[in-house]
């Protein structure tokens, strides 16, 4: 049987067209006859036809790079697949971009900055606040465009859309309050100032399991203050990144602000870290790609921001209301199907509420449905490939062997593909991979504690340091844990705390600076200070 290769990027006389090509085998572990896998398989083919003969009637299902005003293919005509990985299907071809694509972008970026820079700052606002409309206006679009390539259920993924779409308004607001200083001077012939001014191109890396919202996170703020910026999606989850710029360059976004790269990884991150004219970098992404990063840019002394891996403790105590501890421990381990940095990575119970915390869990674990993102009902999506599967895998062997008991699933899901079933795990311990490492995928470590400075320790005892989670119902020690956990951001008695009001951004091995929120702009300016002399003469 022929498989329909759902999207190809044909372009006859500019047009894309759609046709039928052979299947490309990703899976080939799988047994090929799997029953629900070809179900699976077939339902996807019809959503994704219909997803994508819509996102191509309204222009939005992009499959090149932007290169300053231009949408270009790779030089060298190379392409790479992008595939859903709930069906293994290949659903569009993307340029594979190297050093040469990268430099054009940096100098379109670079070109477009003294223009961009220069009009006022309320133009720019303008410009946002417009992007920001077509981005809700095509939400529906978006988020099927990101389950198709991410995988995350629908529900979850028009929930980033908004999420996402967040950020772009709300540093259209920001635009306008990029406020400089005047210092009272020490010499009465003097007036201090302080300005300031957008760092220049911006070079902004970013992951698959959040293809729009990690974006505007970082663009939105960037273009703000006046940077130009070359994004360089996951090669995963490019076409999502590639309909935003579309969108941005309909809102009046002008060439050059925006720039798209995306391929060979190392070579774009090389062609980004070598150039005096990239100002900054940007990264989300895992610990060990951010420390090299941090160490490239020694290179041309560039501002870096990095939000990296987590190791999120969720404490629960005896004191905590129990419905809401499992509610907001399912939020925080389950979302994305645990694909995110701030996902609790261990669930660290007090002795005394153990037992019954590990049941009604494991009852509220075991009614998520897993499948495929489109099917309506369903909570928990694949893993996002064959490898992030294999770690999970891993990491429950490494904790059975040392003595943990799983629970509640414990092994791949019988839809195949990369679906697991979600997981609990009891009797972990400290020195277990799923306390020490991000598992990255829909697995609960339950861990136990007898005291409030035990917990404390547990949860500090890591190299991480972006999100923690903690229940009680005592305003005291809700206080007293929040001020002792060393991490960026802390959950009393919730689960999902991301907004782009709040600043996000971990300490420790978790990253450097802060995305979103007030703070979010400084990290894209400059300060300049400014001394007016001799005041006193004519
Ligand atoms: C991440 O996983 O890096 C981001 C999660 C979020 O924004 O909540």
């Amino acid at each position: 049987m022929r498989l329909i290769r759902v999207i190809e990027a044909a372009r006859v006389g500019g047009m894309m067209r759609m046709m039928a090509v052979p299947p490309v085998k990703r899976f080939s572990h799988l047994p090929s006859m799997h029953a629900p896998f070809s179900l699976l398989s077939r339902q996807i083919t019809m959503d994704a036809k219909n997803i994508a003969s819509r996102l191509n009637s309204s222009g939005l299902l992009r499959t090149q790079g932007l290169l300053g005003a231009k949408w270009a293919d790779a030089y060298d005509g190379k392409t790479i697949e992008v595939s859903n990985p709930a069906t293994g299907e290949v659903i569009a071809n993307v340029p594979c971009m190297g050093h040469k694509e990268t430099n054009d972008a940096i100098s379109s970026a670079h070109d477009a900055f003294d223009s961009w820079s220069k009009i006022t700052a309320a133009e720019r606002s303008k410009c946002l606040r417009k992007w920001y409309d077509l981005l809700i206006s095509h939400k529906e679009e978006l988020g099927q465009l990101i389950t198709l390539e991410q995988g995350k259920p629908l529900k979850e993924a028009l929930g980033e859309v908004s999420y996402g779409a967040g950020f772009i308004e709300f540093f259209a607001e920001e635009a306008k309050r990029v406020y400089g200083d005047i210092i009272p001077s020490t010499l009465a012939d003097r007036r201090l100032f302080v300005l300031k001014q957008p760092v220049g191109v911006v070079g902004a890396i970013t992951p698959w399991n959040f293809p729009l919202a990690m974006i505007t996170r970082k663009v939105g703020p960037a273009l703000a203050c006046g940077c130009t910026v070359v994004v360089k999606p996951s090669e995963l989850t490019p076409l999502t990144a590639l309909a935003a710029a579309e969108l941005a360059l309909r809102a009046g976004i002008p060439p050059g602000v925006v720039n798209i790269v995306m391929g060979n990884a190392p070579e774009i991150g090389e062609a980004l870290l070598a150039s005096p004219q990239v100002r900054k970098i940007t990264f989300t992404g895992s610990t060990a790609v951010g420390k090299k990063l941090m160490a490239g840019a020694a290179g041309t002394v560039k501002k870096v921001s990095l939000e990296l891996g987590g190791n999120a403790p969720c404490i629960v105590f005896d004191d905590a209301d129990l419905d809401v501890a499992v509610k907001g421990a399912l939020a925080a381990k389950f979302r994305n199907s645990g694909q995110t940095c701030v996902c609790a990575n261990r669930i660290i119970v007090q002795e005394g509420i153990y037992d019954k915390f590990a049941n009604a869990f494991a009852k509220s674990v075991q009614n998520l449905q897993v499948g495929n993102g489109f099917s309506d009902g369903v909570a928990q999506g694949p893993l996002i490939n064959e490898a992030a599967v294999q770690k999970v895998e891993s990491f429950i062997q490494d904790a059975i062997t040392k003595g943990a008991k799983v629970i509640l699933g414990g092994k791949r899901h019988t839809l195949g593909m990369t679906f697991y079933e979600p997981t609990v795990v009891s009797d972990v311990k400290s020195e277990m991979l799923l306390s020490r490492e991000e598992a990255f995928g829909p697995v609960a470590p339950l861990l136990r504690f007898k005291t409030e400075e035990e917990a404390i320790r547990i949860a500090n005892d890591t190299n991480a340091g972006l999100a923690a989670y903690v229940f009680t119902n005592s305003i005291q020690r809700s206080w007293r844990v929040s001020e002792a956990l060393e991490y960026g951001l802390v959950g009393i008695n919730e689960g999902i705390i991301s907004t782009e009001v709040a600043p996000f951004g971990g300490v420790k091995q978790s990253g450097l600076g802060r995305e979103g929120s007030k703070y979010g702009i400084d990290e894209y300016l400059e300060l300049k200070y400014v001394c007016l002399g001799n005041m006193n003469s004519n």
